[in-house]
């Protein structure tokens, strides 16, 4: 048998071990791990002289906008980010132009996709205005539901408890998790409103607004809310040490939720923002350093379940709007999480199998990427490739992104992905793209 391709000379983690090893891939697959004189021939052998093999890495909060809001990213750049960042997979958010948010969105998005990806994608939706809706949202594939409590973006009114009591009852029965973006809009409103009427509109007043509080509230109301139903709820970028205290209350008592942190909130203060100025906006906002030790341990103690970049790309001009106000929320992250993270882990900060648990293994479970997240024979073969003694510094103009800017520009780290395999087919080399756009796939629930 004439296999597609042979990778020898591999450091692959493997059920938490580094192994020394060669792979064999064959059609998008993991055809066997082994020693080299057990590898099968190939059409194409390559030497990875000694590089740490991880499993494919998932992102599972990214923006990649494309559609109406193109300008600031579209499917080709923003996954060539997450092949340049050493992600194999990416989960994409629901606030686009149009809203994701109905069986004709997401298939339209699908196939714009389709023909642009260079990893692979899977979608999230908002929730329709109809629920019935919801079934056939998921048939279509979607990879979970997306609610923003911070405004109203989908169909479903934040505001009314029963409803999204209704809608939580609906998505449970079909066991797909509902990812939330937890800050209360009312208090979030109410505060924006006083602050203007005072004229307030700095970086310190975009903080006021989004409170700690506003972040506790959303998170003890959907708690409270999805009690007496069996829905999934994986709380987002969690930032504040109350509304982590709350969702490990939660987990404590048996209930099913799950919860994410970002390098943002992990690495950056508010003080980096009153530093740095409008750049590092984003929502929820950066917190004081009780915040981020808190986080800290949350990580350490293997409360929090995945890490996501919130890659959330703006145009440059959208981040220096005159008022704090007009300022677009978020900053991209696909290409500095994993070196941000594997420095870490050089700092032992981190240990290795913790990143890979948080960037592969359970974002894959939660999200039921069955073949993914962990390098085994018969999964996909996508691995992430890294060259963990090389240092080197962030340099944002460089990036693949259109969103050339990064709060971490400048920073050195350790760690470079070097090689993305993506189903097989090395996509990401060296600095370069070397596939064509439309190799990576389109993920569908319950066919990924
Ligand atoms: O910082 C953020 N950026 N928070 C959000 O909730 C939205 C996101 C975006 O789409 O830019
Ligand atoms: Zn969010
Ligand atoms: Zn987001």
């Amino acid at each position: 048998m004439i296999v597609d391709s042979v990778l020898t000379n591999a450091k692959a983690y493997i059920n938490g071990q580094i192994v020394d090893c060669s792979l064999a891939l064959e059609e998008g697959k993991i055809f066997k791990i082994g020693k080299e004189t057990q590898m099968p021939n190939a059409d194409q052998k390559t030497n990875l002289k000694s590089l740490l093999v991880l499993p494919g890495l998932i992102d599972e909060h990214v923006h990649l906008r494309d559609e109406g809001k193109a300008y600031k990213e579209d499917f080709q750049t923003g996954t060539a980010a997450a092949a340049a960042g050493g992600f194999t997979t990416v989960l994409d958010m629901p606030n686009n132009e149009p809203v994701t948010m109905s069986m004709e969105t997401l298939r339209n998005r699908m196939r714009i996709a389709e023909r642009k990806v260079l990893v692979n994608v899977g979608f999230y939706s908002e929730f329709p205005k109809k629920l019935a809706e919801v079934k056939d949202i998921v048939s279509e594939g979607a990879v979970g539901f997306k609610l923003f409590m911070g405004c109203q973006i989908g169909g479903l009114n934040v505001d009314d408890d029963e409803a999204l009591q209704d809608a939580f009852k609906e998505v449970a029965e079909l066991n797909v998790p509902v990812a939330v973006h937890a800050e209360d809009k009312a208090l979030l409103v109410a505060n924006e409103e006083k602050l203007k009427q005072a004229k307030k509109s700095n970086t310190a007043a975009f903080l006021k607004a989004h409170s700690e509080t506003v972040e506790l509230k959303a998170i003890e109301r959907l708690l409270k809310i999805s009690a007496p139903t069996s829905v999934r709820l994986h709380f987002c970028h969690v930032s504040t040490e109350e509304g982590l205290n709350a969702i490990l209350e939660a987990k404590k008592s048996g209930r099913k939720v799950t919860c994410e942190v970002t390098p943002n909130h992990l690495l950056l203060s508010r003080d980096d923002l009153e530093h740095y100025g409008q750049l590092l906006i984003m929502a929820p906002p950066l917190r004081n350093k009780n915040h981020i030790e808190a986080l800290w341990k949350g990580l350490e103690a293997g409360w929090v379940d995945a890490l996501g970049s919130d890659h959330a790309p703006h145009a440059l001009s959208e981040k220096f709007a005159s008022s704090v106000w007009d300022v677009k929320v978020g900053v991209p992250g696909l290409e500095t999480t994993l070196p941000l993270i594997l420095t870490l882990v050089k700092k032992n900060r981190l240990s290795l199998a913790q990143a890979v648990h948080l960037l592969a293994e359970k974002p894959a479970e939660i999200y039921g990427l069955n073949n993914r997240g962990r390098l085994e024979q018969g999964k996909n073969a996508d691995l992430t490739v890294v060259d963990f003694n090389h240092k080197f510094k962030i340099d944002a103009s460089k990036f693949k992104s259109k969103a050339k800017y990064s709060p971490y520009d400048g920073w050195n780290v350790q760690g470079k992905p070097v090689k993305t395999f993506v189903n097989g087919l090395l996509v990401f080399d060296e600095g370069e793209i070397v596939a064509k756009a439309g190799n990576g796939s389109i993920v569908r629930r319950g066919k990924a």
